[in-house]
């Protein structure tokens, strides 16, 4: 016999998601950068410093991340008490992809008195193989904490990391590593929504090519990005980022435009959107809070490398 199934409405699935968090003393952790649906039930909406903080410090029983695969695996390391779940396996991040953990110890080895600066976006392995790990809130304070005649390996973003190295001044070991997303931001298209918009303000997270940068009048993290349309006096901005921030840029801002920075491939939206967050859907974020499944799980001595580094970074 095929019993149907039937299909919940949004309405519905945000309904019984909230149920099944209060029965089970879940939370939900969201990136920026996932469906507004999402965002707009989510215990708490953040960029990846803020997200790797409140992990931490929570003390629910179930943490359902709704991000990729690396910053769960973060919350598991810095929370191993807590079952830490992800709604797709597959949401992975192309930063993290572009340093498998053998190849980045056979670089780390060719420069054995350097010390290893990690961006968060890395896999569990990498991390264990670093002495900071650095998120783009912190990346230029964890490179100035270092003593300068320290030679420097940074890993695996290289925007960031050139970025990094033109603000602090340090000569930096960087490692071939690009977002898909913030690369896929059009030079050509940007300098054409600026003609046609002389008036708004070009902002650009620091994943974006150098050519990006350059042309923006400021240049923050997922956060600091959000935070600086509410504080400077411009009533329109261009956004070079992932579109996702456009949602909560919108709520805190109603009265100012804003404009996401056009994509190289023309898609729905004509912007730049990461594939592996928006396999976080509402369907999905429900199925793995009734099954309690995937569980993310790192092994004990990966844990405990990661772990430090990780702690290096949050004493800072
Ligand atoms: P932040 O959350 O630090 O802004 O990083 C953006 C990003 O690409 C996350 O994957
Ligand atoms: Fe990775 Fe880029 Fe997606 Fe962030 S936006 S998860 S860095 S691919």
């Amino acid at each position: 016999m095929v019993v149907e199934q039937k299909t919940l409405t949004t309405n519905e699935l945000k309904e019984a998601i909230e149920k099944l968090k209060k029965e089970k003393n879940a939370v939900i952790l969201a990136h920026y950068y996932v469906d507004e649906d999402i965002q707009s039930i989510a215990d708490y909406v953040g960029d990846s410093l803020a997200l790797a903080q409140t992990s931490k410090k929570e003390s629910a029983s179930i943490i359902v991340f709704c991000g990729v695969h690396f910053m769960a695996e973060t919350a598991k390391i810095l929370n191993p008490k807590a079952k830490v779940l992800l709604p797709d396996l597959n949401a992975g991040c192309s930063l993290a992809d572009s340093a498998p953990e053998a190849e980045f110890l056979a670089f780390k080895n060719k420069y054995p008195d350097a010390i290893v600066v990690s961006y968060i976006n890395s896999s569990s392995g990498v991390k264990a193989l670093s002495d900071f790990i650095c998120t783009s809130s912190n990346a230029v304070d964890v490179v100035n904490s270092i003593p300068k005649d320290k030679r420097i390996i940074f890993a695996p973003d290289k925007n960031l990391g050139m970025f990094v190295q033109k603000v602090t001044g340090r000569d930096l070991i960087l490692w071939e590593g690009a977002c898909i997303v913030h690369v896929n931001i059009s030079n050509d298209k940007l300098d054409a929504l600026h003609l046609a918009n002389p008036d708004a303000e070009i902002i650009a997270h620091p994943e974006c090519l150098p050519i990006i940068l350059e042309k923006a009048s400021f240049v923050g993290s997922t956060k600091a990005l959000l935070d600086y349309v509410q504080t400077s006096s411009s009533q329109k901005f261009i956004v070079a980022t992932e579109a996702g921030i456009l949602y909560k840029m919108k709520l805190a801002v109603p009265h100012k435009t804003i404009l996401p920075a056009p994509a190289l491939e023309s898609n729905s939206c004509a912007c730049s959107e990461c594939p592996y967050m928006k396999m976080n859907t509402l369907e999905k974020l429900y199925q793995t809070l009734l099954h309690e499944l995937p569980e993310i799980h790192v092994n004990e001595k990966t844990q405990e490398g990661a772990l430090r580094a990780l702690n290096n970074m949050l004493s800072l």
